[in-house]
Formats: C-alpha cells, sequence, structure tokens
C-alpha cells in the first residue's frame, strides 16, 4: 500500500473504537522476556510495529503467537541475547528490549538505533541509568554491549529529563535488580503507568505509579502474566481531530478522557464541545475554529504526538497561532508538506506560527513519519479537492485500517495499491 486518495468537504460523523495503545503494546511484548513462560496481552493492535517486534522476540529465541487483537508471548527459551541493527535500524522502540534482557540474563547486545526523521533520539539516559544499577555498558560497532557479571543491583536514578523509554528500560531492569531502586523524574505517561500494571501483576513490587518518583524493590524472579493494553490515547486524539477539522460529531470509544486532557481542553478552547464518558469521548464544531497556542511537553503536557494535527486544526482557524515543540528536535516536516496545501505557516527553529487560511487546497503531499502523515489525512479531510498522501507505510506503522476507519466516518478515501 503506497498512497491514500482524500477527496475533502465531508463532515464526519458515527463512532469509532480505538485500539490498543501501540506505545504501550511494544513495551508489554518486551516485558515479557522477564519471565520463563507464555504472557498474554490482551488489545494488541494490529500494526507494522507489532510485526517488528514480534520479529524482535522471535530473533530472541521467543515465540509470539498472534489470535485477533491477542497476542501471547513465550519466553521460556531464549537462545540469543542480540537484537539486531536489521530489525532495530527499522524501528528504534525495540531498544526496549535492552532492560529485560540485561536483568534476565546479566548481558545483551542491542543494535545502536538509528535516528529517524523526527530527531536524533539519543540513548545516553538510558545508559547512564543502567551503569547506575551495575551493567557495564561499551557502544562499539554500532551495537550497545550490556553485561552484569554481578547482577543488578538496586540504586537512585535521576533523569535529565522524563524520558518514556529511559522510564520504561530502567524499570524493566529494575525489577530484577537486587535491593531497591528510585527513578526521579520519571515519565509519567499513561503507557508508564500500563507497563507497571504489567510488571506488578507478574509479580514486580513497584510503588509511586503515575508519579515522577518511582520506587521499585528488586525481586528474584517474575511470572507470566495476563494483561488488556490500554487504549490509544493518541489515535483518539487523532480521530477527535478529524471530527473537529470537518466540522461533524464522532464519538470515539476505547480510551480514557483523562489520558488526553490537556488535548480536550486546547481543542476546547479551539470552539470544540466534548460529551465526556469513562471510555471515550463525543467532539463537536458548530462554530469557527479559533486559533490557540501550544507547547509540546512530557505528560501531562501537551503531547508531542498529537502536535501535527492539531497544527492541522489551526491551519484553518480564524486567526494566528504558536505552537512549540519542545520535546523532538526535528518535528516540523510536516508543516513543510501542509503549506503545500495552502497553510500560511512560518517556522523558526522549534517554533511555528500558524495563520490561519479559510480553506485548504487538496494536493498530492509525502508522509513525512507516522504522526505527520495522519495529520496530512486529517487536512485532505478539510481541503477543498483531491489531496493524494504518499509514504503512507509510516500511518501504517501506528494506526490499524486508518482509511478504513476514517471512511466508516464519512470520509472520501481511498487505499491506491503500488
Ligand atoms: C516515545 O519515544 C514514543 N515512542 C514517541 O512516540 C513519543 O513521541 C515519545 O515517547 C515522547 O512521548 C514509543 O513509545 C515507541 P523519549 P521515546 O525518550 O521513548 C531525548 C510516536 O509517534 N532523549 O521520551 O524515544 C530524545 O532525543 C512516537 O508514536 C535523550 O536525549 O521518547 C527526545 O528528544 C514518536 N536521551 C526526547 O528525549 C535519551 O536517553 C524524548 O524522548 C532518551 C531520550
Amino acid at each position: 500500500m503506497s498512497a491514500i486518495l482524500v477527496s475533502g468537504g465531508n463532515a464526519l460523523h458515527g463512532t469509532v473504537r480505538v485500539s490498543g495503545a501501540k506505545n504501550s503494546a511494544l513495551k508489554l511484548m518486551a516485558a515479557s522476556l522477564l519471565a520463563p513462560g507464555t504472557s498474554v496481552i490482551h488489545n494488541v493492535p494490529d500494526i507494522s510495529d507489532v510485526a517488528l517486534m514480534a520479529d524482535v522476540l522471535e530473533r530472541l529465541g521467543a515465540r509470539v503467537k498472534r489470535d485477533g487483537h491477542t497476542l501471547s508471548v513465550d519466553a521460556g527459551e531464549i537462545t540469543s541475547l542480540e537484537a539486531p541493527y536489521d530489525l532495530v535500524a527499522q524501528m528504534r522502540a525495540s531498544i526496549v528490549v535492552l532492560g529485560p534482557l540485561v536483568a534476565r540474563f546479566g548481558q545483551a547486545r542491542v543494535a545502536l538505533p538509528g535516528g529517524c526523521n523526527i530527531g536524533s533520539r539519543k540513548i545516553d539516559m538510558h545508559v547512564r541509568g543502567l551503569e547506575c544499577l551495575g551493567v557495564e555498558v561499551n557502544l562499539e560497532h554500532g551495537f550497545i554491549e550490556a553485561t552484569a557479571p554481578a547482577g543488578l543491583s538496586g540504586a537512585d536514578v535521576i533523569l535529565d529529563f522524563p524520558s518514556v523509554g529511559a522510564t520504561e528500560n530502567l524499570l524493566m531492569a529494575a525489577v530484577l535488580a537486587k535491593g531497591t531502586t528510585t527513578i526521579e523524574n520519571a515519565a509519567r505517561e499513561p503507557e508508564i503507568g500500563d507497563l507497571v500494571d504489567m510488571l506488578v501483576e507478574m509479580g514486580a513490587h513497584i510503588a509511586g505509579r503515575g508519579s515522577s518518583t518511582l520506587e521499585i524493590t528488586g525481586v528474584p524472579e517474575l511470572s507470566p502474566a495476563e494483561h488488556t493494553t490500554v487504549g490509544d490515547r493518541i489515535e483518539a486524539g487523532t480521530f477527535l481531530v478529524a471530527g473537529a477539522i470537518t466540522g461533524g460529531e464522532i464519538t470515539v470509544t476505547g480510551f480514557a478522557p483523562a489520558h488526553l486532557e490537556m488535548v480536550l481542553t486546547k481543542m476546547s478552547l479551539a470552539g470544540c464541545e466534548f460529551d465526556l464518558a469513562d471510555d471515550g469521548a463525543t467532539v463537536r464544531r458548530t462554530g469557527p475554529v479559533r486559533p490557540v497556542d501550544v507547547a509540546t511537553l512530557p505528560f501531562p503536557g501537551f503531547p508531542t504526538d498529537m502536535q501535527a494535527q492539531f497544527m492541522a486544526l489551526m491551519s484553518i482557524a480564524e486567526g494566528g497561532c504558536l505552537i512549540t515543540e519542545n520535546v523532538f528536535e526535528n518535528r516540523f516536516m510536516f508543516a513543510d508538506e501542509l503549506k503545500r496545501m495552502g497553510a500560511d505557516i512560518d517556522i523558526e527553529g522549534h517554533r511555528a506560527f500558524v495563520r490561519g487560511v479559510p480553506r485548504l487546497e487538496g494536493a498530492p503531499v509525502r508522509s513525512p513519519d507516522l504522526r505527520g502523515g495522519a495529520a496530512l489525512v486529517l487536512a485532505g479531510l478539510a481541503a477543498e479537492g483531491e489531496t493524494l498522501v504518499t509514504e503512507v507505510h509510516h500511518i501504517m506503522r501506528g494506526y490499524e485500517d486508518f482509511a478504513g476507519r476514517l471512511g466508516a466516518l464519512g470520509a472520501d478515501v481511498r487505499v491506491l495499491d503500488d
């Protein structure tokens, strides 16, 4: 599949249920490595990143079976401790196998993940944190060589920045370390809470769930668990923007509105009305889109993964606003494509000034990355005429049947195969 053709102008109506969170499921799969036996994970999205993580686990010797949205991971027979470059290069998130492997086996060799098109994606906090726990880490020949001959020992770790990946790797290392570990300035994203829940179900002792200080008391061994992945708040936010940008009314279920509070607040200020429920929200927009400034920050701040989608909405606002990207150093490439659709945006460093225009124009555009690609489709829904979005493999990494679900809400979208 290489392109999505959108004909703009339809207001979306109806109900859509989001999948389990990509940014949790991938880590829950890695957590399965911590225990001999078979863990079962429900509500796993059927997306290419999950298939890639399954390949990584199988390369390590685990057996992964998918039955619909349920995945079982048998980590009883781990035969390799190396996550190879050909797989890690395709998906940076593979690096979260480092913590579990070194915790359970005292050794791991993970290819250094390349940067990607939204930034350098450094791993210094992962490395420094593991070294605090007694891991010897060498970066050589494009690999992270981690060994802990004497096992891992609990320690106090303070993160320079609440990195999601570093928090997850350190969590999964500390659960089997001797003694107690504290992680201060830990990330607080809901996906971290979901990982903590599964680790506790496996027998880990973790205090401070949802706070920026996690305290882990190591245990000698963990057991497999059965866990249901938290709903995908970013997928939910993407569909809510689809309803708002087209001036329709849609209900998104399968996620907790509390996990998207800042986004809902900013969309309300932009002229959207919401009805909230425990597992979802209905959005409608009857008046004009109003301009609202946004700065991306770690949770509970405005999520960087919703920056492009929100910028698409702001591109048709009545007035100008400032969008500041504080988490990644190069996450405005999407804006260059949006300008091809008539958006009026000036970018200086990590700030984008967006002047709303009355209408976007359909145009051929290219997905620069996962969220930028999804946001270009959203822009196409509101544009005059046809928008051909290419390189949509980026979108398939994180959205299950994106075009089909939008079509079910009344969007005129077609998938064009190679
Ligand atoms: C996770 O990436 C998500 N990916 C990202 O979602 C998300 O944007 C990000 O968290 C922030 O919420 C997955 O969960 C698979 P970070 P991660 O470590 O863990 C710098 C999507 O669209 N940093 O919090 O890589 C880093 O360079 C993706 O679904 C260091 O400098 O994010 C970045 O600028 C995109 N040193 C910032 O911190 C480190 O050791 C945030 O990175 C680690 C990170």
